[in-house]
């Protein structure tokens, strides 16, 4: 398979960067060949501007979208790596989400709004945070992430399996961080084929 990895984190030796790492080196163990998207490092614009109202409504997206939509278009599995902000995405992922996954390509809400037009992708999400999951548990948060994100969102981009893997302590001891580490690499070699 050909694994896309979108990264989220503008410091290269942040915990989230070195996840994203392992995630590609298990991929890579498997035998799949991967591509990393450093959204920070290559200026990814998160705004949706007027650029993107038009082209949703003539179906010529702006360069820089036509760019990343032929990433995914290559890819069969895609990770996602942002640490967890305010219980949601970082403004640079929601950005991407936002404006690569526009109207006429990604969806056609006029027909069916839970219809993708892409092909069954695997999806992972490897989302580095700082609270305990027996604290988000406790309070609803990890529920209402799973409702938002993998019934939602990845769901209606047409990912076939999805999964959100919640990296809970990533502030933690080395050896906390190191698991978390380790979880990321397995991510990475178990990928399977989209259904
Ligand atoms: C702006 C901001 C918002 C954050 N919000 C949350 C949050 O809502 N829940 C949580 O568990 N951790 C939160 N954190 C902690 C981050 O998830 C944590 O710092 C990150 O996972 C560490 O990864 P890094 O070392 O790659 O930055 C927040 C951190 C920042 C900077």
């Amino acid at each position: 398979m050909h694994v896309l990895t979108i990264l989220d984190h503008p410091d290269p030796k942040s915990f989230s960067s070195a996840v994203a790492g392992q995630f590609c080196a298990g991929a890579e163990s498997l035998g799949h060949t991967t591509e990393l998207v450093d959204l920070h490092a290559e200026g990814f614009d998160p705004r949706w501007s007027m650029e993107d109202v038009e082209g949703d409504a003539s179906g010529r997206v702006p360069p820089d979208i036509k760019a990343e939509q032929d990433r995914i278009a290559r890819a069969d599995a895609i990770g996602f790596v942002f640490p967890l902000f305010w219980w949601g995405m970082p403004a640079m992922t929601k950005g991407w989400v936002d404006r690569v996954w526009s109207w006429g390509w990604a969806y056609d809400q006029l027909e069916d709004p839970n219809k993708s037009l892409q092909k069954p992708r695997t999806g992972v999400l490897l989302v580095p945070a700082g609270a305990r999951s027996d604290e988000m548990d406790e309070k609803g948060y990890t529920s209402a992430l799973e409702t938002a994100w993998i019934a939602g969102t990845f769901g209606y981009f047409g990912f076939a399996s999805r999964e959100l893997i919640l990296l809970n302590g990533s502030k933690g001891s080395d050896a906390r961080r190191k698991a978390l580490l380790d979880r990321a690499y397995q991510a990475g070699a178990t990928l399977k084929a989209p259904d």
